[in-house]
């Protein structure tokens, strides 16, 4: 397995891999790996010739009072899994790399950017997007692969890719769970035994919801309720949003129109923790 740190080495190993013909099949992380990003990079093995991972702590997504400086950092942990997945290259590159002195260029998804996670984090999904396009143009990835634990995230990718014609196909990757339920996330590991119990209502209250959908629920209010008050019966979790929206557009739903996505984003104490289901 591959370490390149330097932009312009990415470059040529891509343009030399494909000039061989090879597909390049490229994970985006920001480290701290668990088996929801394994997942990925498992599928990512199958799909291509050659499989590349990158670890980056991208700046611009984080708001100025947000986690940059205590997001997991776990370098050893994660070349181990990496090589447990059969890597070729894990890029690990500076921030002073990416984004050197003078950098004034962003990307701005602008409808999708906005509800959901967009409206409590404020230039988040432009970070995001400028980063991924970045790491795009220097991987130059044929298929790269995005969790749908990031909903949105994954939406304002398919829709950049679509808009600025990037040569790049986007591969959906389901949503992996702990057993009991909770969504996989780089955060969990702030979570104390009291607060980790207490996220489980998250899961819970998505489970519900289809069971509320099965039974013939069809009053989007009536459902938002029952996930708020799921929620809320915790005691221990400040709820940011719960939506139930179009899946393509993002926006609120009227009527519940199946299929449907519902969103949650919550802080349990200073852990920010979203998840989602598609309602069918
Ligand atoms: P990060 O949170 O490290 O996630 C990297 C990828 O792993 C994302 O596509 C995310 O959706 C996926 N992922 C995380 N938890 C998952 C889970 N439980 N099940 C399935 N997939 C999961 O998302 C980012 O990093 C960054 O925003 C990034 C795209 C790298 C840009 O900086």
């Amino acid at each position: 397995m591959k370490i390149i740190e330097s932009v312009q080495e990415m470059r040529e190993w891509a343009l030399a891999k494909r000039a061989q013909g090879q597909k390049i099949t490229f994970v985006p992380t920001m480290g701290a790996l668990h088996e929801g990003h394994l997942s990925l990079l498992r599928e990512g093995r199958k799909l291509g010739d050659q499989l590349v991972l990158s670890i980056f702590v991208n700046p611009t997504q984080f708001g100025p009072n947000e986690d940059l400086e205590k997001y997991p950092r776990d370098h050893e942990g994660d070349l181990k899994k990496a090589k447990g997945c059969k890597v070729d290259v894990v890029f690990y590159p500076k921030a002073k790399d990416i984004y050197p002195e003078g950098f004034q260029t962003f990307v701005n998804v602008e409808g999708l950017s906005k509800p959901l996670c967009g409206a409590s984090r404020p230039g988040h999904f432009r970070g995001v997007a400028t980063v991924v396009l970045k790491l795009f143009n220097i991987v130059q990835p044929h298929v790269a692969l995005f969790g749908e634990k990031d909903f949105q995230q994954l939406k304002v990718i398919q829709r950049m890719v679509k808009d600025l014609d990037l040569p790049v196909e986007i591969k959906p990757m389901p949503i992996v769970r702990e057993d009991d339920g909770l969504a996989m996330s780089s955060r969990n590991r702030y979570l104390s035994p009291e607060d980790r119990q207490a996220a489980l209502a998250i899961s819970l209250s998505l489970s519900k919801a289809q069971l509320m959908v099965d039974q013939g629920e069809t009053n989007p209010k009536k459902i938002i309720e029952m996930v708020q008050a799921t929620l809320e019966e915790t005691k221990k979790i400040k709820i940011d949003y719960v939506k139930l929206c179009n899946p393509e557009t993002l926006e609120d739903l009227k009527t519940l129109k199946l299929p449907a996505l519902l969103a949650i984003a919550c802080l349990i104490g200073k852990t920010r923790l979203i998840d989602n289901c598609l309602l069918r």
